[in-house]
């Protein structure tokens, strides 16, 4: 059995790489050998790759910056899953893939559900959405997992921000009215893989399992909260910090202006995922405390 993983070089695309290895014969591609925007040509590599599976980790992730470049993010986020959408269909492959927290606007008092009503509030939730909507339009075999807050040891995000900041500064403001849950790309990963192989041992009846998931860490805290938790972790293991976690203080998102619109409840329930595939989603403090043991010792 083939896979094609898209997007090798990312987050999350690199932490499949690991996963998906133990799955069977595995071609990973980046963006110099599969650029998402040349739709014409994506649909020649898979017509020559011709996979069983396709797991796409890439994306437009510039958040702020998809408000001034919109057609090129919709072209890489709602077109580009339209066209492995359509190969999956026709060649009755699986295709995983990936959407975000930035499909809702924020406005629900608790966890969102996966048939809770979408409505994005920025360009960049927009086109994630479309992508979605692509696929589950083309009837094709998909898991598409929606998570949150995405970090890892390679790449950038918010955790190895702030400990940068705090080696840089006195005192941080940090958001504290957003809520969610920050997701490694590890268990993102090893998740992928674990519901991908049961898709897979299930035959037919691994049909019944294609749909959307919530794939986040259990528990939930603000930027805030999750700022405070980094730098005291690195602060235990004796990094030298200019700023205490007691110096990161809390302001309202309106404080921190950003082109794009961020929804201000991130949080996402996972019983769907975790029932139908028998997991249970850890804390989100552990794999935050394995980032930071991973990249404070090097
Ligand atoms: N990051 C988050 O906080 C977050 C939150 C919720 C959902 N998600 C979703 O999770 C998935 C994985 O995100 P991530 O955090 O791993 O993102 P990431 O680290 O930004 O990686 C995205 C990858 O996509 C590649 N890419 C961008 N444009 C491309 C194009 N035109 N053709 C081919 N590849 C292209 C990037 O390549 P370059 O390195 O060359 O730019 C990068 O390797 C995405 O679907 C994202 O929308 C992420």
């Amino acid at each position: 059995m083939k896979i094609l993983l898209l997007g090798k070089d990312g987050q999350v695309g690199w932490e499949l790489q690991r996963a998906l290895a133990p799955l069977g014969e595995l071609v990973s591609l980046g963006r110099a050998e599969a650029d998402l925007e040349d739709h014409a040509k994506l649909a020649q590599t898979l017509a020559a790759q011709a996979p069983s599976v396709i797991v796409n980790a890439a994306a437009y992730t510039a958040v702020d910056k998809a408000e001034s470049e919109p057609d090129k993010a919709a072209r890489i986020n709602a077109g580009a899953p339209a066209v492995l959408a359509e190969y999956a269909r026709q060649h009755k492959a699986w295709l995983v893939h990936y959407s975000t927290d930035y499909v809702f606007d924020g406005s629900k008092s608790g966890p969102y559900v996966e048939h809770d009503a979408t409505n994005p509030i920025s360009v960049y939730g927009k086109t994630k959405r479309d992508g979605e909507a692509a696929i589950e339009q083309s009837g094709c075999r998909h898991l598409t997992f929606r998570t949150s807050w995405v970090f890892a040891a390679r790449g950038g995000n918010f955790a190895k921000t702030m400990l940068r900041l705090a080696k840089e500064r006195d005192s941080l403001n940090v958001v504290a009215d957003q809520f969610g849950a920050p997701t490694s790309a590890e268990l993102i990963a090893d998740t992928t893989a674990l519901c991908l192989h049961a898709a897979l041992q299930a035959g037919k009846s691994g049909n019944e399992l294609s749909g959307i998931y919530h794939l986040v860490a259990a528990g939930e805290c603000t930027w805030h909260e999750y700022a405070r938790f980094v730098i005291d972790r690195a602060a235990q293991l004796g990094v030298p910090l200019k700023a205490s976690a007691e110096q990161v203080k809390p302001i309202p998102a309106s404080q921190y202006p950003t082109p794009a619109k961020r929804p201000a409840n991130s949080r996402m329930a996972t019983t769907r995922l975790e029932q139908t595939f028998g997991l249970k989603m850890p804390p989100w403090q552990h794999h935050v405390t394995r980032l930071l043991d991973e990249i404070c010792a090097s």
